[in-house]
């Protein structure tokens, strides 16, 4: 067991190391990152030394980027109908350079499995995942939950050429595509 003192140590040792990893995020060899989001969300921000915030409209333009992520505390997406969701992705796609020179979007989004992969048979528990958010997304806004399949048929719209899906919790993925 630790005594008291020893706990005591290490607690400024962290906050040591918390310090440090702080100060070298605010340096220019890490990665410059921006958040994008309306103007008047943008002129609420304080100011903060390791992230820019643009101001702007995401169906007008994307800022220039290496990659653009677009994620929300749990979808973004979601929100959306296919139509507003190839708008937003031709933008996206505007602002990346090709595969070949590392451009890449990122979304952190819900992608449906309804069915069992290995019999066919219908995930229940899924399915009234899927219905109950649909019917939440269909009262406030015009979006709705995707599968694999809708999701690589607005990438394919908005002019991507390549895609991968990588399950990270349950439902939620971190899907990437490129053109
Ligand atoms: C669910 S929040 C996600 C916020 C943030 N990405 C996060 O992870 O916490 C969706 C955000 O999209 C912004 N937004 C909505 N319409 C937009 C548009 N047309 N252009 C840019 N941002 C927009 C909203 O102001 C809101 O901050």
């Amino acid at each position: 067991m630790k005594s008291f003192s020893n706990s005591k140590i290490q607690r400024q040792e962290n906050e040591k190391k918390e310090e440090q990893f702080w100060i070298q995020c605010s340096t220019p060899r890490w990665t410059k990152c921006a958040v994008f989001d309306l103007p008047h969300v943008v002129a609420s921000l304080q100011g903060n030394p390791t992230v820019t915030a643009i101001a702007g409209d995401m169906f007008e333009f994307v800022p220039l980027a290496d990659a653009v992520i677009l994620k929300a505390c749990n979808w973004i997406f979601h929100d959306w109908n296919d139509e507003d969701c190839v708008r937003i992705l031709q933008n996206c796609k505007k602002a990346i350079p090709p595969k070949e020179e590392g451009g890449k979007v990122i979304i952190i989004e819900m992608v449906m499995k309804l069915e069992n992969e290995e019999d066919g048979s219908i995930h229940d528990e899924t399915t009234e995942t899927q219905l109950l958010l649909d019917v939440q997304m269909m009262a406030p806004v015009p979006g709705k939950e995707r599968s694999e399949a809708e999701w690589k048929s607005i990438f394919i719209a908005a002019g991507f050429s390549g895609y991968s899906f990588s399950s990270i919790l349950g439902l939620r993925s971190i899907i990437q595509i490129f053109y």
